[in-house]
């Protein structure tokens, strides 16, 4: 095994009726001043908004509000909320939503905290965050894990580059998680949010560098977790207790838990996505749900032993004689989990067709991006890179 920091301060106030603390929490982080921001529309929708608006409002906390934040948040909407934020000298963000908007919240937090500096040098990576503005969240869909993990994904719409930064500077100060929140999401997007958290971990999973019995036993337990889970909110969406288990997996799954004593995790199905959405603005997780079965039949020799163990203690495949024959079966046994929450489990299910010179740029971009390649279960070049993607098609 390898040494671990784990360090996770986000503060989880979680069931029922959550988001009605709030006010107390803002406060109690130093906050006065406050930018709430939202996306487009399913905060106003359900009423959580004016619900928000009127707590903070009683707790005597100023407020000024920024919506239309996109799935797959664009740099230009960060650069809107740091002149209102400027404007109205914030000193916290709250971000009522997913992924899109914390991630959006953390990097208007970041932006706002080193006004003289350009908040996208953070993703390009030639710099490293000094500081950072309070976040807060009240999440609505669980599925990225942005609500206590370290990381940033920003697409700047006019390269359409995806990337993201990772700092321990940008875990929230808290995140609200009420699992009734959860309940107006639509079917795809509850899929797509189990397949990312299971994604979160299967990252971790597959490494060729130091693993630990505990770690591997809470990453099985949470994968078969998501599965049950899942399969139970296709059949019944309002099943509180279904929506707790996965909202509280979201954030076990990335808040670095089900990584500690690893090499760091592989993260290539990620990064891989990270082109697609980039240049196809695809939903995350479908992405990671097209491209997966691909990746792992394609590094699967590469990483066998833990093939084998993910096989036989998430996927319940029989102990066999032929271990590689085992590994496959329980790639198989994932994409038909996938098939039935109605997920796309290749390009063309996902809707769409990328040609052999969009597949090219994908790779390269990923390279680069990856500062020459990514993997643990195998490293990743362009041309794996590029064998994969065509593989998916
Ligand atoms: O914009 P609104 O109207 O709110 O609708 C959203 C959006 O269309 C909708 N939604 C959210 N809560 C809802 C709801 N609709 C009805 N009822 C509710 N209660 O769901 C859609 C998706 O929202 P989004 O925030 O995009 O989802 P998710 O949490 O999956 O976030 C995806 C983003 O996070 C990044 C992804 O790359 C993507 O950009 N990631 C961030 C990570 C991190 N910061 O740690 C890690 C992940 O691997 C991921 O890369
Ligand atoms: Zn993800």
């Amino acid at each position: 095994m390898f040494n671990f920091d784990y360090h996770t301060p986000t503060k989880i106030v979680f069931g029922r009726g959550a988001e009605n603390r709030v006010g107390d929490l803002i406060k109690s982080y130093g906050g006065s001043r406050v930018l709430i921001h939202y996306g487009m529309g399913s905060a106003i929708r359900s009423g959580l908004l004016n619900r928000v608006k009127n707590i903070l409002d009683e707790a005597g906390l100023f407020h000024v509000e920024l919506g239309g934040v996109v799935p797959n948040p664009h740099l230009d909407k960060v650069r809107t909320g740091f002149a209102l934020g400027t404007l109205n000298q914030v000193d916290f963000i709250l971000a009522i939503g997913g992924g899109s908007v914390i991630d959006s919240s953390k990097a208007i937090a970041f932006a706002l905290a080193e006004p003289e500096t350009n908040v996208w040098e953070l993703f390009e990576h030639t710099r490293r965050a000094k500081a950072s503005l309070p976040v807060g969240s009240i999440l609505t869909i669980a599925a990225a894990g942005s609500e206590m993990s370290r990381s940033v994904v920003i697409t700047n719409e006019q390269t359409m580059e995806k990337r993201s930064y990772g700092d321990t500077l940008a875990r929230p100060k808290f995140a609200i998680m009420d699992p009734e929140l959860t309940m107006t999401l639509p079917a795809f997007q509850t899929a797509c949010g189990c397949v990312d958290i299971m994604m979160h971990t299967m990252e971790r999973y597959f490494t060729n560098g130091g693993n630990m019995d505990i770690t591997d036993s809470i990453a099985e337990g949470l994968l078969r977790t998501v599965m049950k889970h899942a399969n139970i909110l296709r059949i019944k969406p309002n099943d509180y207790d279904s929506r707790a288990e996965i909202m509280w997996a979201s954030s076990l799954a990335h808040n670095g838990l089900t990584g500690c004593g690893s090499d760091g995790g592989d993260f290539a199905t990620h990064n891989l996505e990270h082109e697609l959405s980039g240049m196809f603005n695809v939903t995350h997780g479908a992405g990671l749900s097209a491209l997966w079965g691909s990746w792992a039949r394609y590094v699967h020799k590469d990483c066998l032993p833990r093939f084998v163990k993910y096989a036989e203690n998430v996927m319940g495949v029989e102990s066999g004689f032929n271990k590689e024959e085992t590994a496959l079966k329980g790639i198989a046994a994932t994409e038909a989990f996938f098939y039935k929450i109605n997920m796309p489990t290749n390009l063309r299910d996902l809707g769409i067709q990328p040609t052999d010179a969009q597949i090219e740029k994908m790779a390269e971009s990923c390279e680069r991006a990856t500062g020459g390649g990514i993997g643990s279960a195998k490293k990743l070049k362009k041309d794996d890179m590029i064998a994969i993607y065509h593989a998916a098609k």
